[in-house]
């Protein structure tokens, strides 16, 4: 895989994908997010990749959509092609468990993008805000939406109306991060985190995902009936046996992902 927008590796069982236009301070413009979509393809689709860690540099996650490439567009042009944040929701609807590893600003689109993942791990140095309504607009993938239901209304409406960036200690304080690590560490964490999930049974992990996903989704009661019918479904599954013989023969368990 060759982009020119991001760079992608891999440790081991987990894929790293690095937000890489420096100079716009990875601000996401239509071949980034369309190079996104397609590493996240390709590595959704390698049975050795167990989770996936995106990140940004030390200066920016991101720093929105770009501010100059959408400057001009009309209203025909955006809705048209459904203009650019329909093609985020890639990450969003990733199968394998994703990391956003965010230092610096993630601003705008690059918080929305952040909030994609299923958890953000911050460094002390991020800054997470949603400026839109100072550059006369409003934020276009799933801001108002998802930061809402991570932080609650209060908070939500404050940055959303104000544009108020919150550091991480905020972040943490408010749920928006699951943890904030150094900044230096931020990358090894990530990785070790997602090794750790990687190391477990792929299908019981996405079915963990999609249990929780379903929470803010559905309501309370259906959530409970779904995350029983999964529970449920689990017991099928030769790693179920697998992971509770290992249990009680005090042993490591070997997961066949299925
Ligand atoms: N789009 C395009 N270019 C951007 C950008 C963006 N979102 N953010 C930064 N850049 C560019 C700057 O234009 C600048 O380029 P030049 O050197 O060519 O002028 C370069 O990155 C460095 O930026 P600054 O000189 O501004 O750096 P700074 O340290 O002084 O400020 C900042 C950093 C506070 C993040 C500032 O760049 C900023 O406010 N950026 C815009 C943030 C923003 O409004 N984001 C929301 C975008 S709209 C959106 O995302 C809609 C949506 O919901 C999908």
């Amino acid at each position: 895989m060759s982009f020119e927008t991001i760079l992608v590796e891999t440790r081991g069982p987990v894929a790293l994908i690095t937000l890489n236009r420096p100079k716009a301070l990875n601000a996401l413009c239509d071949q980034l997010v369309t190079e996104l979509g397609q590493a996240l393809d390709a590595f959704e689709a390698d049975g050795a990749i167990g989770a996936i860690v995106v990140t940004g540099s030390e200066r920016a996650f991101a720093a929105g959509a770009d501010i100059k490439e959408m400057a001009g567009f009309s209203y025909m042009d955006v809705y048209n092609s459904n203009f650019i944040t329909a093609k985020w929701e890639r990450l969003a609807k990733c199968r394998k468990p994703t990391i956003a590893a965010v230092a610096g600003f993630a601003l705008g689109g690059g918080c929305e993008l952040a909030m994609m993942a299923d958890f953000i791990l911050a460094a002390d140095t991020a800054k997470f805000g949603q400026p839109e309504v100072t550059i006369g607009t409003i934020p276009g993938a799933g801001g108002t939406q998802r930061l809402t239901r991570f932080v609650g209304k209060s908070k939500a409406m404050e940055m959303v109306l104000t544009g108020r960036m919150i550091d991480a200690a905020e972040a943490e304080r408010c749920g928006l991060v699951s943890r904030v690590v150094p900044a230096a560490e931020l990358v090894e964490e990530a990785v070790k985190v997602a090794t750790k999930i990687a190391s477990l049974s792929q299908p019981v992990v996405a079915m963990a995902k999609e249990s929780v996903n379903a929470a803010y989704e559905t309501t309370l009661a259906e959530g409970v009936r779904f995350e029983r019918r999964l529970f449920h479904s689990t017991f099928a599954t030769e790693d179920q046996k697998e992971g509770m013989a290992a249990f009680a023969e005090k042993r490591q368990a070997t997961w066949k992902n299925r």
